[in-house]
C-alpha cells in the first residue's frame, strides 16, 4: 500500500514505549508512513533513532501529523494535553490504546477530528513477536468523536496494519474498554493474581515450609498453568490436571474467592464506574505518588521477594 492510498496519512506515534515501539514497527511494515514523537535526550528517542525512524520532539513532530497515535503513559497525558492539542492542530485523527483518558480525561479534541481507540489486548512485545510470525493479537475498536472521517474505518485500518486483523477486531465502546480493562486488572491479572501468591506463599512460610518450595509451587508454576489457560480456557484447563488437583480445585477454591470476594469485586467496579478510582489516581499522580510509592517499598520488602531470590537466585531481578 502506498502511504499516499493510507486512510492514516502521516502517521506521529508519540511516545515510544512498551506500545508505541510496537505501534511504530508493525505500521511501518506495514506501508504506512510513521514517525516518532519523544523527549529529547531520553530512552524513547534512543530506541526509535536505532530502529531508523526520523524522531522530533513533540512541539515539533505534532505538528506534521494526520494521525497522532497517543502512546504516553495515561497518567501523564491530562497535564500535557492543552499544550500537545495546540501542537497538532492539523491533525485528522487521533488513535488512542487505552480508553481511560477519553472517559476520564476531559480531553479536548478539534470537532472534525476522528479520536478512536484501538486497544490490542496484549503488551507490545508480543504485539511485535506475533506480527513478525505473521500473527497478531486481537483489538478492541470504539469510536470516540466521528469527526469528518469514517472512524470505524479509520480504527480498523490501524488495527489491521498493527496486525491485529490476523486475530480478531471486536467493536466496542470506551466506556466498555476502559471500565472492563481496570477490572481485569485490579481483580485477575495484576492485583489479584499478586494478592493470591503473596498470601498462599506467607500461609506455608509461616506455617514453617521451605521457602523456595513454597515459591517454585505458589508462584513459579503459575506460568505453566496460565499456558493451559490461555489455549484451551477454564474447562480445558480442568481437563489437563490431575484428579487430586481437580478435586481440590472444585471443593476448595470457593473457599479462596467467595462472597467476601464477590462483594469487593463488585465495590471496586462501582468504583471504577463512578469515575472515584480515576479520580484517586489522577490525584495521587498530581501529588507525586506519595501512597503508591509507600505501597511499592512495603510490596517488595515482602518476604515473598526472598523466595524468589532463595529459590531461582538472581535470575531476572526486579
Ligand atoms: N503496556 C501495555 O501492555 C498496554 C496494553 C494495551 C494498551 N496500553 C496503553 O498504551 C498506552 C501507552 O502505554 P505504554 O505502557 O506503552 O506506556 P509506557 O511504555 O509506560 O510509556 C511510553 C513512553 O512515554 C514516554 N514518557 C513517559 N512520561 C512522559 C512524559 N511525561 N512526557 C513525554 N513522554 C513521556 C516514555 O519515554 P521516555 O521516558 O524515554 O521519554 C515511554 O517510553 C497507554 O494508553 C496504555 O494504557 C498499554
Amino acid at each position: 500500500m502506498s502511504p499516499g492510498a493510507s486512510p492514516l496519512g502521516r502517521v506521529v506515534v508519540l511516545g515510544y514505549g512498551n506500545q508505541g515501539e510496537a505501534h511504530a514497527r508493525n505500521l511501518r511494515d506495514g506501508g504506512e508512513q510513521v514517525s516518532v514523537a519523544a523527549r529529547p535526550g531520553r530512552t524513547a528517542e534512543r530506541r526509535a533513532l536505532a530502529h531508523g525512524f526520523t524522531v522530533a520532539a513533540p512541539a515539533k513532530a505534532l505538528r506534521n501529523a494526520d494521525t497522532l497515535a497517543v502512546l504516553l503513559p495515561d497518567e501523564v497525558v491530562p497535564e500535557m494535553w492543552p499544550e500537545l492539542a495546540s501542537a497538532a492542530g492539523a491533525t485528522r485523527a487521533f488513535v488512542f490504546a487505552h480508553g481511560f483518558n477519553l472517559l476520564y480525561g476531559s480531553l479536548a479534541f478539534p470537532a472534525d477530528a476522528a479520536v478512536v481507540l484501538v486497544s490490542p489486548t496484549g503488551p507490545g512485545r508480543v504485539i511485535r513477536e506475533l506480527y513478525e510470525r505473521g500473527e497478531g493479537v486481537p483489538a478492541y475498536l470504539a469510536v470516540h468523536q466521528a469527526g469528518r472521517a469514517d472512524a470505524w474505518a479509520l480504527a480498523a485500518h490501524y488495527a489491521t496494519a498493527l496486525g491485529s486483523a490476523r486475530a480478531r477486531l471486536l467493536r466496542t465502546t470506551v466506556r466498555e474498554e476502559t471500565e472492563v480493562d481496570l477490572f481485569g486488572e485490579q481483580a485477575v491479572l495484576c492485583g489479584g493474581m499478586n494478592a493470591l501468591v503473596s498470601a498462599a506463599y506467607g500461609t506455608l512460610v509461616r506455617e514453617g515450609y521451605t521457602p523456595e518450595i513454597a515459591y517454585l509451587e505458589c508462584v513459579h508454576q503459575l506460568h505453566f498453568l496460565a499456558e493451559l489457560l490461555h489455549a484451551r480456557g477454564v474447562a480445558g484447563l480442568r481437563r489437563g490436571i490431575s484428579g487430586t488437583a481437580l478435586y481440590g480445585d472444585l471443593t476448595r477454591g470457593p473457599r479462596v474467592v467467595n462472597e467476601t470476594s464477590r462483594a469487593a469485586m463488585r465495590e471496586m467496579l462501582a468504583e471504577i464506574r463512578s469515575g472515584a478510582f480515576a479520580r484517586e489516581w489522577l490525584a495521587e499522580v498530581a501529588a507525586g505518588k506519595p501512597e503508591l510509592t509507600r505501597l511499592l517499598e512495603q510490596a517488595d520488602a515482602d518476604p515473598i521477594e526472598a523466595g524468589r531470590r532463595r529459590a531461582l537466585g538472581d535470575e531476572n531481578p526486579a
